[in-house]
Parts: structure tokens; sequence; C-alpha cells
């Protein structure tokens, strides 16, 4: 009896697992973002940026930290983050709305207050890094019209 519990309880561990992975990789950790933000921006004039977190985050991929991406209300990298962790969108702290210019990320680093629209944040998170680290910098390399 205690044997055939033992391999029951064994099945349960490796259905938990499962479990587990596919959480990660679908429904709480999104694959890709489709980036269309409808509360900052009443529409969009540019293609719509698929942003492909999984190889952002992978070890094969980029192996980019969650930190570098999400903070907390300080501004402190959340590098513990996990999958299951309740994660803010960026709108909610950052939450000016409309579309500034590109001189707002392709300058020098804008100050808080700057930072405080939406589309500031993303555009210096994002392009910031790449000016760095590589990653595309052009505008029609993010904003990609479809079927192209
Ligand atoms: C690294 C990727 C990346 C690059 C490069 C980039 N953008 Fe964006 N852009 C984004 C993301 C992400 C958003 C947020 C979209 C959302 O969440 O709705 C955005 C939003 C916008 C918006 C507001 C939404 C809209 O469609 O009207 C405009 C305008 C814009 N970008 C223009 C530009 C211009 C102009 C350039 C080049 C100078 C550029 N972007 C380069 C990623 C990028
Ligand atoms: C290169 C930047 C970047 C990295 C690295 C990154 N994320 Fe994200 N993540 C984003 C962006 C951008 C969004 C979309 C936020 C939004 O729509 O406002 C997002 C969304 C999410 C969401 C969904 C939130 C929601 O609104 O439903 C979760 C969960 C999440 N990330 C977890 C993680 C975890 C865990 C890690 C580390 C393993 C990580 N992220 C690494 C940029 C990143
Ligand atoms: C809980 C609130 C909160 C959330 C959610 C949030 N931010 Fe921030 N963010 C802040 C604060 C506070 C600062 C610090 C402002 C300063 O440096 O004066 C900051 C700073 C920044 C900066 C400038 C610092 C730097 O790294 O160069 C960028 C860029 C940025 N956030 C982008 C993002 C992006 C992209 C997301 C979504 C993935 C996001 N933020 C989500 C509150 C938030
Ligand atoms: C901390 C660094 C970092 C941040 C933040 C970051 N990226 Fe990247 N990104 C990279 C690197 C590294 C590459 C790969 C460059 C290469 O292969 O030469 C890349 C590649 C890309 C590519 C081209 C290949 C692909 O994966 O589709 C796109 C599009 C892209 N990033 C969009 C974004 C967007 C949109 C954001 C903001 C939401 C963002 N990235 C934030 C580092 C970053």
């Amino acid at each position: 009896m205690s044997k055939r519990l033992g391999i029951l309880s064994a099945i349960a561990c490796v259905l938990a697992v499962f479990l587990a992975a596919g959480l990660y990789a679908g429904t709480t950790v999104p694959d890709t973002v489709k980036m269309k933000n409808e509360n900052a921006f009443d529409q969009h004039r540019m293609p719509i940026v698929e942003f492909s977190h999984q190889k952002h985050t992978a070890d094969d991929g980029y192996g980019i930290g969650c930190g570098e991406c999400h903070h907390d209300e300080n501004g402190e990298p959340l590098t513990d983050l996990k999958a299951g962790d309740d994660v803010q969108g960026c709108f909610e702290c950052h939450s000016g709305k409309g579309a500034g210019t590109p001189k707002d990320f392709m300058g020098p680093k804008p100050d808080a207050e700057a930072l405080n629209a939406y589309y500031t944040a993303v555009h210096v998170n994002c392009v910031g890094c790449h000016k760095k680290q590589g990653g595309p910098v052009a505008c029609n390399q993010c904003h990609i019209k479809e079927g192209e």
C-alpha cells in the first residue's frame, strides 16, 4: 500500500512541475507582449510593436534579468521576480498619456517628470538598453508593419 502511495505522489509531483512550467510559459509570464496600450494612446499611429518577452529573458536568448525592466515604486529593480508574482504594467506608474517626439528618448536621459510619460519611459528602457547592448534602435525595426 505504501508503495502504491509513493508512486501516486510521484505522479502528483511530476504533474505539479508540468503545471508550474505551463504557468511560467503561458498564463503568468507572457511569451510575447503586443504593445498596444489603449489607455496611454487614443490611437496608434505607428505599427504595433511585438515584444518578445521570452527571447529577452531566456538563458539561451538574451538572458536579461527581470530587474532590468521591472522595478518597484521607488524605481528599485525587482531582481527576485518570479513566475506567479503580481507584476504591474508600466502605465500603472508611468501614467502620462500621449506620444512625444524621438528627442524624448534619443537624447540625454530625461528627468523624473518627463519619465512620467509612458511613451518616454518605455522608449528610454527599450532603446536605452539597445544603444548599449545591441538591439534595434531604428523606428521601423520595432514598429514593424504587418507582413514585413
Ligand atoms: C526598441 C523598440 C522601439 C523603437 C526603436 C522605437 N519604438 Fe516607438 N514604441 C515602442 C513601444 C514598446 C511603444 C509602446 C506602445 C504601446 O504600448 O502602446 C512605442 C510607442 C510609440 C508611439 C506611440 C504609439 C503610436 O503608435 O502612436 C509612437 C508615436 C512611437 N513609438 C514612435 C517611435 C518613433 C518615431 C521611433 C523612432 C525614432 C520609435 N518609436 C522607435 C518601441 C519602440
Ligand atoms: C527587457 C525588458 C523585460 C524583462 C527583462 C522582463 N520583462 Fe516582464 N514585461 C516587460 C514589459 C515591457 C511588459 C509589459 C508591461 C506593460 O504592458 O505595461 C512585461 C510584462 C510582464 C508580465 C505581465 C504583467 C501584466 O501586465 O500582465 C509579467 C508577469 C512579467 N513581465 C514578468 C517578468 C519576469 C518574471 C521577468 C524575469 C524572468 C521579466 N518579466 C523580465 C519587460 C520585461
Ligand atoms: C510601481 C511603479 C512603477 C512601475 C510599475 C514601473 N516604474 Fe519605471 N520608474 C518608477 C520610479 C519611481 C522610477 C524612478 C524615477 C527617477 O529615477 O526619478 C522609475 C524609473 C524608470 C526609468 C528611468 C530609470 C532607468 O532605468 O533609466 C525607466 C526607463 C522606467 N522607469 C521604465 C519603466 C518600464 C519600461 C516599466 C514597465 C516594464 C516601468 N518603468 C514600471 C516607477 C515605476
Ligand atoms: C536590458 C537590455 C534590453 C532591454 C531593456 C530591451 N531589450 Fe530588446 N534586445 C536586447 C538585446 C541584447 C537584443 C538582441 C540584440 C542582438 O541580437 O544583436 C534585443 C533585441 C530586440 C529586438 C529584435 C529581436 C527580437 O527579439 O525580436 C526587438 C524587436 C526588441 N529587442 C524589442 C525591445 C522592446 C520593445 C523593448 C522594451 C519593451 C526592449 N527590447 C527592451 C536588449 C534589451
